[in-house]
């Protein structure tokens, strides 16, 4: 129960990708048979992408990952219009890969704003609108959150940045695959996703660059991706996310997403009628299919995991434990927590793969761990008014 955390590589997907490794290894770029077999998978691939999020395939750019694509079209958009402006916004919650691409930015000379967003995770386009001025290049929002799930009102504001003439480019990771995406019916100029997500392979991911949108490389090299992005290309790689999109679109045209809904909420009910002084992060309908968010009174997220993980349960907590400190999630302290609450989280992200079966063992399970963490728990917090 940790596919936000990945997914496994679908064994058609593994298929696919097979004959690219040994016997059609040629490089795309050579003008033999070879490497002309190798292109043409690379093209097929590419149209599946682009018929999965209605974009055209030109406009497809392969990369490495969705770290790669978010730096690439931050970077990317405040490299190519520093004439025009150096002011990007963002919000508070985004994933490292877009902040920390932003605080790069930021130590050489451009200035960036990070939007508040209210107690469900929202951002408000209306602060987009205020933040807007003349000196303003960018807008990058991410489409879900990955942590509490909670899905931004990005069409309105991709309307909001395209009143205002400056680029919006969304971090669809978490959303691709998952729900419907179309960047027409979002308004956006580039999109950022990745295959390990939606059941492709890792280290390969894709930036949607829309016609005429300019960025300056982050790679210097050859010719490749129409200049847009230099190396050889990971054909494997390419073939197998572009399989990971057609299929997809299968799932989604036959309600994947509704299935999967049904076991969130079921998870959800089930756990908050079993255990006390249990808060949900996150918007309770505008949130991924997949996605569960909890937090419980006076307990350590990691010492869960722990329990969970020794009963078959992989989940993932708000905390991340870096150099010996536990540091709560940005996220979790954006929406309001205090630390010692966000300290106590939990987070469920069910896939394709879930039973109903496993949603009841989970619900079966948890409130004995949860009854045996807080018997030993030393802490006592604010947590009325938190639920
Ligand atoms: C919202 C979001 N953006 C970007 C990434 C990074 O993607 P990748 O692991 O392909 O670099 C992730 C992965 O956790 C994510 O959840």
């Amino acid at each position: 129960m940790d596919h936000a955390a990945t997914t496994s590589t679908d064994v058609e997907v593994v298929k696919a990708m097979e004959p690219y490794f040994t016997l059609k290894y040629g490089n795309p770029n050579s003008i033999h048979s070879f490497g002309q077999e190798a292109r043409e998978a690379i093209e097929e691939a590419r149209e599946k992408i682009a018929h999965l999020i209605g974009a055209n395939p030109a406009e497809i750019v392969f990369t490495a990952g969705g770290t790669e694509a978010d730096n690439h079209a931050i970077k990317g958009i405040a490299w190519s219009n520093q004439k025009k402006g150096n002011h990007i916004i963002t919000s508070k919650i985004e994933h490292h890969a877009v902040l920390h691409s932003c605080q790069f930015l930021e130590k050489r000379g451009f200035k960036v704003t990070y939007l508040p967003v209210d107690k469900y995770g929202l951002i408000d386009p209306e602060d987009v609108k205020k933040a807007i001025t003349n000196k303003t290049i960018l807008v990058t929002i991410m489409h879900a959150n990955n942590e509490i799930g909670t899905i931004e009102p990005i069409k309105e504001i991709g309307r909001v940045a395209k009143d205002a003439g400056v680029y919006f480019h969304i971090d669809s990771v978490q959303t691709t695959g998952h729900i419907p995406v179309d960047v027409n019916d979002l308004g956006v100029d580039m999109l950022s996703i990745s295959g390990h997500k939606l059941y492709g392979p890792k280290g390969v991911g894709v930036l949607y660059l829309r016609k005429g949108t300019k960025i300056v490389s982050l790679m210097d090299g050859g010719a490749q991706e129409k200049n847009r992005r230099a190396s050889t290309e990971n054909v494997p790689g390419i073939v197998g996310i572009g399989k990971a999109a057609e299929l997809a679109e299968k799932r989604l045209a036959k309600g994947a997403e509704d299935r999967l809904v049904k076991l969130r909420d079921k998870l959800i009910k089930g756990i908050m009628n079993k255990i006390e002084n249990v808060r949900l992060n996150g918007h309770p309908t505008k949130r991924l299919p997949g996605n569960v968010n909890l937090c419980f009174e006076f307990i350590e997220g990691e010492s869960m995991l722990l329990n969970l993980d020794i009963q078959g349960v992989a989940a993932s907590s708000g905390s991340a434990c870096t150099s010996g400190s536990l540091e709560p999630s940005h996220v979790l302290l954006a929406i309001g927590l205090p630390p010692e609450i966000a300290h106590g989280s939990l987070r469920l992200t069910l896939g394709k793969d879930n039973t109903e079966e496993e949603i009841d063992y989970v619900i079966d399970i948890l409130p004995g761990i949860i009854e045996k963490l807080r018997a030993l728990s030393p802490f006592k917090g604010n947590w009325e008014g938190l639920k």
